[in-house]
């Protein structure tokens, strides 16, 4: 039939009326941004074409940015924004360190979200729909029943030694071999890096971070008298190797550490390539800087398998790996861990004095969770759903938001960071769009030194296609500013 087809229109070779044909169900919506087209073979089998000809349209249809393909899943349709510039602009850090004041903006972010008024595109917190709720309470309840005593007594540090001898072994998907008694237990991945900065550093140090970086870090370096040197970094190669080099070897101040979220960056949703992240090791070695790492979303990876961590190329004990389920299970648990290399006996101390032990039930439910709760499955079900949520996002931002604006294409996670053109404000934007019932996180707290004021990063966990209205009315709240 196809061929037949075909006949009809002379002028056309084969591949093109079948890119015709996918093209045409783009421009539809019949697919849409994010979701998957048919697999070489079965598109072939269906139109009785070659798997040739079919290979040769979607090469086609890549070229024309229409659909993309992802390693080992398939092909699947493009967003339609061009990606943001993938190298940093600058390659050398201004030298200078900054002390952090964005604690009002900070304060007022965060309690927008606790408002149900607002459309939730502020924080970065996973739906709540889409995590196993009634699975995990009943683990919860029947874990600590089994447990009894102990449930309710201190898990004291390290912590719950099912949950840690659960994490190590999950580990080996990250590239690293820990036993148990290498991880500690922490009350989410924000204590974590926190236990990490009090343990390395003295008030007036400076903290080496990449720029733009999750804004409650800044407001932790500040709160703990140190100050922040913000090196260039891109959705692509993360952390610029380069201006980081040019900064260790430099700067006068004293670094206590360097902090990465190493894959599926928050705000930029990009990941380090191996590579980078062991040359970064090796770096931060040389320097004896101790490397922070956080791999919150590391688990939230869009292709197949997870990517590895910094820390798989730590051979002297230098590299603090933190993390939690908060993104993946139940951020309200507060189950967190750290795995702290030759820091490790140091950051128990601090964690018993800051307080005493992470809860013990959470720490039992999810200990369970991973190793009888399917966690593998769950994670296989919600990247699917994110993937397709983020994509279909950033198509909206590309209908609603002036020209010119930019926006990432995420490898896992569910944020996008939205750069618009240079005259518009993020922090009146914000404001606006307060007024008409929608939040967001200004791209200004994603920085100590001012910049990104006209930058946004949005949650896309709760994208539904009756909230694209909230993005056509930031696009036009936003196109606006430019009149
Ligand atoms: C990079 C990053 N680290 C840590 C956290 C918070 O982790 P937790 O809730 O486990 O403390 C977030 C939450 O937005 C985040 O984006």
């Amino acid at each position: 039939m196809l061929k037949h087809e075909c006949q009809q229109v002379a002028s056309q070779t084969l591949y093109e009326t079948v890119a015709g044909r996918i093209a045409y169900l783009v421009e539809e919506g019949t697919l849409r941004p994010g979701e998957r087209v048919p697999s070489i073979r079965s598109l072939s089998k269906q139109l009785g074409v070659s798997i040739n000809t079919v290979k040769e349209a979607y090469s086609h249809l890549e070229d024309r940015r229409l659909i993309e393909a992802r390693p080992q899943s398939g092909y699947y349709v493009r967003a339609r924004l061009p990606d943001l510039p993938d190298e940093p602009v600058v390659d050398e850090p201004a030298l200078r360190p900054t002390e952090v004041s964005l604690g009002k903006v900070y304060r007022m972010v965060m309690k927008d979200q606790l408002n149900p008024g607002l459309v939730p595109f502020g924080l970065a917190i996973p739906d709540p729909e889409l995590l196993p709720i009634d699975k995990l309470n009943r683990m919860l309840s029947s874990a600590s029943r089994r447990a009894r005593t102990q449930a309710v007594s201190y898990a004291l540090p390290p912590g719950s030694e099912k949950l840690r001898t659960q994490i190590a072994r999950r580990a080996l998907s990250c590239g690293c071999t820990f036993s148990p008694d290498e991880v500690l237990i922490t009350s989410g991945c924000v204590e974590a890096v926190v236990l990490a900065l009090r343990v390395l550093s003295r008030p007036g140090d400076t903290i080496l971070v990449e720029t733009p970086i999750y804004f409650n870090f800044l407001q932790q370096i500040e709160d703990l008298g140190l100050k922040t040197l913000e090196i260039p970094a891109s959705s692509r190669d993360g952390i610029s190797l380069d201006a980081l080099g040019y900064a260790l070897e430099h700067t006068q101040d004293r670094i206590a550490a360097c902090l990465v979220i190493s894959n599926f960056n928050n705000p930029l949703g990009g990941q380090v390539p191996d590579e980078n992240k062991r040359r970064l090791v090796e770096l931060l070695e040389q320097y004896q800087v101790p490397l922070i790492e956080d791999d919150i979303y590391g688990d939230l990876s869009f292709a197949d398998k997870r990517p590895v961590v910094a820390k798989a190329y730590d051979r002297s004990g230098n590299v603090l790996l933190c993390s939690s389920f908060s993104k993946t299970l139940a951020p309200g648990y507060r189950v967190g861990w750290i795995a702290a290399g030759r820091y490790q006996e140091q950051i128990e101390r601090a964690k018993m004095l800051a307080n005493v032990a992470t809860a013990t039930p959470t720490q039992l439910a999810i200990a369970e969770f991973l190793s009888t709760g399917g966690y593998d499955h769950h994670l296989r079900t919600i990247r699917r759903v994110y993937a397709r949520q983020v994509a279909q996002m950033a198509d909206a931002i590309g209908r609603y938001f002036p020209v010119d604006t930019r926006v990432t294409r995420p490898l896992g996670g569910f944020i996008l960071w939205v750069e618009m053109p240079q005259q518009i404000s993020a922090m009146k934007l914000y404001e606006q769009a307060r007024q008409v019932g929608i939040t967001f996180a200004p791209g200004p707290l994603f920085s100590a030194s001012g910049k990104y004021q006209n930058c946004i990063r949005l949650n896309a966990a709760f994208w539904r296609d009756e909230i694209d209205g909230a993005v056509a009315t930031l696009g036009r709240l936003a196109q606006e500013q430019l009149r």
